[in-house]
């Protein structure tokens, strides 16, 4: 990396142009504060316009009959196995419906009923139809592009500076003191600072841990890596949510694969496997629209148990599947099969990461002026396997209440603007990519034991140099080696089975872990580990 050459100014520096990011940027505009929006691809590469599904919400109008936040509350507690703080997902889900109306009057466009209401799916572990979706499955495509129009509109002006990579948050004071912005480098290599008072992680999961996921390459674990570097805890890292219906493409299959949205499921498609048997027949009360976590881990019994490699979606009932579901429609065809005639081929694949940065309801997380919002962050909303389509909701809410929590706090006059910041070269242990991949998912997908989470962690160290982190690589590889290790940390730690977390070696739930997320924080030697002693009582964070 060159000398430093560029500086700029703002009050809030926003890191990731997702939904959590741009829906803070937005917010914080409004409220007349200074901000920065930093992403090290182009503004729409993140994991926000894959989502298909939809948008979880009760609208205050149009909502199922006898549907209430209340459901909807008590539907994402028993997903989340325990592990979820009610009084969280309370306050978020209730700010759902007015999100929802902000999104729109952005400009985002919903698919609506044939009696002019918006048309609602369901999907796993939901009691009712109370999933939004735009395009038919296209929802976070529409809702990037519409927050994006929304933020380069003049009455906005945001400033998204795409290609620059953050490197590293920095501290006022040494290790001790407030936030005083990011150290930068751009996509020609030029090292800049971001002075600004308060910092917010936006930059989604880790999901790219594995070899088979659905997320983008830029899920590398970046905004977790950052906030761990800057004296931050993380916690719930071994939830990482694998997708039950991932279009399976062939044994060879890597990197992003298409998702096949669980609403194809919710309008009447069935999992059954190649000799034509139901899936999920007996396997949970709500067969094929249980929760995730249960039909990944029963897909992926039924695999090991038959050798075969995928299981498949017959989605003949579903009407209008090509109208309803256009971009799984798509990819079904690129394989060559035909969704509306043939069972559509599909395996679990890494999904969504339910942990990540330990933060409150407004996205603070223990270190002052630095905020983390999105799949990032780990408020209390996902516990052991979040709600499908929770998460884009979870963007807008928390995004909007970082924007108003930095408002407050910059008005509190002991909050300065820092005016000396030193950066010092940074250089981390990292391994290379594919082996890190090969490893978690070999060790530490759907069926875990010690044994193979130690070995895995053995070989990563084992392959693990001390190189500068100099370039957007460097930072992704840091990233995904210490992330690998944090989650094999936390999957050890964990002897039970709860929500996506399932060891083999201890395959029931524990009632000692019940109310307990474990906290992931670096030791003096900058490995993650699991704070021996610091774990919390659910609700006390
Ligand atoms: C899906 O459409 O099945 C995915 C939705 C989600 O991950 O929330």
């Amino acid at each position: 990396m060159n000398a430093r050459p560029w500086e700029i100014t703002a009050d809030l520096a926003v890191v990731g142009s997702g939904v959590a990011g741009l829906a803070a940027a937005l917010a914080a505009r409004e409220l007349g504060l200074r901000v920065v929006v930093l992403t090290k691809d182009a503004a729409d590469a993140g994991s926000t316009r894959w989502a298909q599904g939809g948008i979880a919400v009760v609208l205050t109008d149009g909502h199922e009959p006898g549907d209430s936040v209340a459901r909807h509350v008590a539907d994402t507690l028993t997903a989340a196995g325990g592990l979820a703080e009610p009084a969280t997902v309370e306050t978020i889900l209730a700010d759902g419906p007015a999100a929802v109306d902000g999104l729109r009057r952005l400009g985002a466009v919903f698919d609506a009923s044939g009696s002019g209401g918006l048309s609602l799916a369901r999907e796993g572990g939901h009691s009712a139809f109370r999933v939004v979706h735009a395009g038919g499955d296209a929802t976070g495509a529409e809702v990037e592009r519409a927050l994006l129009a929304a933020a380069r509109r003049p009455r906005a002006s945001v400033p998204i500076l795409t290609d620059h990579v953050s490197m590293d948050v920095l501290r006022l004071g040494g290790d001790s003191g407030p936030v005083g912005g990011l150290l930068v480098c751009d996509g020609r290599g030029r090292a800049g600072v971001v002075r600004a008072p308060a910092v917010l992680l936006a930059t989604g999961g880790y999901a790219q841990l594995y070899a088979s996921t659905t997320n983008p390459e830029t899920s590398t674990g970046d905004g977790v890596a950052l906030a761990l570097r800057a004296g931050a805890l993380a916690a719930d890292l071994e939830f990482v949510q694998f997708h039950p219906t991932v279009l399976y493409t062939g044994r060879a299959a890597r990197g992003r694969r298409p998702l096949v949205t669980e609403a194809v499921r919710g309008h009447g498609g069935v999992l059954v496997d190649a000799a034509g048997y139901r899936v999920m027949a007996g396997e949970h009360p709500l067969e094929d629209l249980a929760p995730r976590d249960a039909v990944s881990a029963t897909i992926t019994r039924r695999l090991a148990a038959t050798g075969a490699q995928c299981v498949y979606l017959d989605a003949s009932a579903v009407g209008d599947f090509a109208d309803r579901f256009p971009t799984v429609f798509a990819a079904c065809r690129l394989i060559g099969v035909d969704p509306r005639r043939e069972p559509i081929p599909v395996s679990p694949a890494a999904h969504y990461c339910c942990g990540g940065v330990l933060v409150d309801v407004d996205g603070r997380t223990g270190v002052p002026g630095l905020y983390a919002a999105g799949e990032v962050a780990r408020n209390g909303l996902h516990g052991a396997n979040r709600l499908a389509s929770n998460s884009l909701l979870e963007g807008l809410v928390v995004g909007r209440r970082v924007a108003h929590a930095v408002a407050a706090e910059l008005a509190c006059p002991r909050r300065l603007v820092p005016v000396c910041l030193s950066a010092a070269p940074l250089s981390a242990p990292m391994a290379d990519r594919g082996l890190v991949q090969r490893a978690m998912s070999l060790a530490a997908g759907i069926g875990r034991d010690g044994a193979g989470l130690a070995s895995a962690s053995d070989a990563i160290e084992a392959a693990s140099v001390d190189r500068p982190v100099v370039d957007r690589t460097g930072v992704e590889d840091a990233a995904l080696t210490l992330l690998a290790q944090a989650v094999l940390a936390a999957a050890g730690t964990r002897t039970e089975s709860r929500g996506c977390h399932v060891r083999t070696d201890f395959p029931r739930t524990d009632d000692r872990y019940q109310r307990t997320s474990l906290l992931i924080g670096l030791g003096a030697d900058g490995a993650p580990a699991v704070r021996s002693g610091h774990e919390i009582r659910v609700g006390a964070a």
